[in-house]
């Protein structure tokens, strides 16, 4: 069953048309990673699905219920939680604190869940956000996000600026999140896509130009690109 209908989603920055007719579906436990140029309109998609923006037309449905018109924290007390691009922390919150912020209105915090995926945020919880290295700040936004056990995660390029060792630990994080979970996630590498994905939508000036599902490979996508 989907989790996520997209249909004829467009949407736009004022007269400018950024995203056009998107179709996309979301089943639950299911990794679905969009790939595409820089500009191509993949954070854009992102945000209007999580509430941030209000889509020109197009429906979203998560659930059985419709995302449009609500406002993003009830999306995200819906279980939809979005981790944005800029990996924006309170610097001087501790981690814990940051960690809370994700699911203060709904309390439902499973912490045993979070500091098996991260055990380094363990040692670093009463530390200051603002002293965490790049790697412990992608961390702190996915613990953050996972702490209130979500239905559904919407994340915009984890992997960026991140060494190879916290890209490899991430991915296995996703594979085991995804038992519990479904994940959307915008990526640019493409070695990463092609191990977790379930299913690759390929975005171009803002349209769909491919989804792929079966045998999916880095040059299979970058013939999209
Ligand atoms: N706030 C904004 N106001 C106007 N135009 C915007 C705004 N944000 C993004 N755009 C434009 O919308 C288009 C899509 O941008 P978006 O950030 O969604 O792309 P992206 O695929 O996420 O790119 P990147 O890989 O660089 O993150 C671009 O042409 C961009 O210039
Ligand atoms: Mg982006």
């Amino acid at each position: 069953m989907s989790l996520l209908t997209i249909k004829g989603l467009t949407a736009a920055y004022g007269e400018a048309k950024v995203l056009f007719d998107i179709d996309m579906s979301v089943a639950a436990g299911q990794i679905v990673s969009c790939v595409g140029r820089n500009g191509a309109g993949k954070t854009t998609l992102l945000k209007n699905i999580a509430g941030f923006l209000t889509p020109t037309s197009g429906s979203v449905v998560a659930d059985g219920r419709s995302l449009l018109g609500m406002m993003p924290y009830d999306i995200a007390k819906f279980g939809i939680k979005y981790i944005p691009q800029d990996k924006k922390v309170f610097q001087d919150l501790t981690v814990r604190e940051n960690l809370e912020l994700g699911s203060y209105a709904t309390k439902d915090y499973d912490w045993e869940q979070t500091l098996s995926y991260f055990p380094k945020l363990k040692v670093l919880m009463e530390r200051k956000a603002g002293y965490l290295s790049g790697g412990e700040r992608q961390m702190l936004m996915i613990g953050r996000a996972i702490l209130g056990s979500p239905k559904l995660l919407l994340i915009d390029e984890p992997t960026e600026g991140l060494a190879p060792g916290i890209v490899t630990q991430l991915r296995e994080v996703f594979k085991e999140l995804s038992r519990k979970t479904a994940l959307v996630i915008v990526e640019q590498n493409l070695p990463l896509v092609c191990a977790i994905s379930d299913k690759v939508y390929a975005i171009r000036d803002g349209r769909i130009v491919a989804e792929l599902v079966d045998a999916i490979s880095v040059d299979m996508c970058e013939g999209y690109l």
